[in-house]
């Protein structure tokens, strides 16, 4: 089962079986035969977010549950519930259509709803975190489905439950809560100009975060990546203020207390890394957190260039990279 055109990497990568997960019986059954098989199962959402070793000996099971509905809400919020298998963007691009704003500066992040909440997708001010109800995912350890409130999810930063137990669980479905009245969030840079606009829509944000995007990070349709592939790191204050005093003009964000949040991207181009090339695989030249993989590299290259990244920077800034997507 060739997995080259289901991860965004395009690292090639190959099952020894897959499948096709449509409803919650089928997973059900999925689950039962892989075990009575004696075969290793895995979920893959859209293969956005993972960086595949080149072969499995066992069942890649697609996620592919789908259907998208607005539920009775109340006056405080609108309910949506979307099935795992849709695609992030088309379920933004629906409810914003529908006059159900909330989600549009969650635009363009390429994925499955079941993933986004896996790693709290965030962009541009928002995280799912912000806009969740709960989900339904089957626990692969107590054999049973499960509803997550948000509090169970722990999310944070790029992180949930989900992330922090690679394998038991599987999302199958993500409930959104979109508050009411609609409130724009347009504390990011780039979407700051649409607050001087006397009328500014959902819509009008939607569409600023798509062009937004599209000018800075590769599409993975052209040039294959796995979007940002580090964590912005957070650090003791002290560490950021050495750095500042050392470089002024180094971005940094608020974080808990006691904590600041520095720019990988920033600290990569900083390391000369911008555009570097390694074999099959290198640094975009158009945004430095991104790795792109133009000559089809193996999941070998993207760590080796990974791990001279995370020299290179630690040598540099003393700060250690943590790399977002999951090696699988
Ligand atoms: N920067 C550089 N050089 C670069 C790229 C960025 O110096 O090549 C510096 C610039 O100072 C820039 C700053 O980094 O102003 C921030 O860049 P950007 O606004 O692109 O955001 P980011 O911190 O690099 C994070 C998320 C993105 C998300 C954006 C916008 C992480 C790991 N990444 O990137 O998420 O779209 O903020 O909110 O938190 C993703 O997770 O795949 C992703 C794209």
């Amino acid at each position: 089962f060739d997995l080259g055109p289901h991860n965004t990497l395009a690292v090639p990568a190959r099952s020894r079986f897959g499948a096709v997960v449509t409803d919650k019986g089928v997973l059900e059954q999925l689950v039962a035969e892989a075990e009575e098989r004696g075969l290793p199962l895995r979920m893959l959402g859209g293969g956005s977010n993972v960086v595949l070793s080149s072969q499995f000996e066992g069942v890649t099971a697609l996620m592919g549950i789908k259907g998208i509905s607005v539920l009775d809400g109340t006056a405080e919020a609108a309910l949506v519930e979307a099935g795992a298998g849709e695609t992030w963007h088309d379920l933004v691009a629906q409810t914003v259509r529908q006059g159900l704003g909330g989600l549009e500066n969650l635009a363009a992040i390429p994925g499955t709803v079941g993933a986004a909440p896996v790693q709290n997708i965030g962009a541009y001010g928002v995280e799912l975190a912000d806009r969740f109800e709960q989900l339904e995912a089957y626990d692969h350890e107590k054999r049973m489905f499960r509803v997550f409130s948000r509090e169970d999810c722990r999310f944070a930063y790029r992180d949930s439950v989900f992330k922090a137990h690679p394998g038991r669980f599987t999302v199958v479905s993500v409930r959104l809560r979109l508050p009411r009245p609609w409130v724009p969030v347009l504390n990011y840079a780039g979407l700051s100009t649409l607050g001087a606009e006397r009328e500014v829509s959902a819509e009008r944000v939607f569409e600023t975060v798509v062009a937004v995007r599209a000018s800075k990070l590769p599409d993975w349709r052209t040039l294959p990546n796995a979007g940002s592939f580090f964590h912005n790191p957070v650090v003791p204050v002290a560490v950021a203020d050495a750095l500042i005093a050392r470089h002024p003009g180094a971005p940094r964000y608020p974080a808990a207390e006691g904590f600041a949040k520095l720019s990988a991207g920033w600290l990569i181009e900083r390391a000369g890394l911008k555009g570097h090339r390694q074999g099959p695989v290198g640094v975009s030249e158009q945004h430095a957190l991104v790795l792109v993989n133009p000559g089809h590299g193996t999941q070998e290259d993207v760590a080796a260039l990974a791990r001279h990244i995370q020299a290179k920077v630690e040598a540099e800034f003393g700060v250690r990279l943590t790399p977002e997507p999951i090696f699988m």
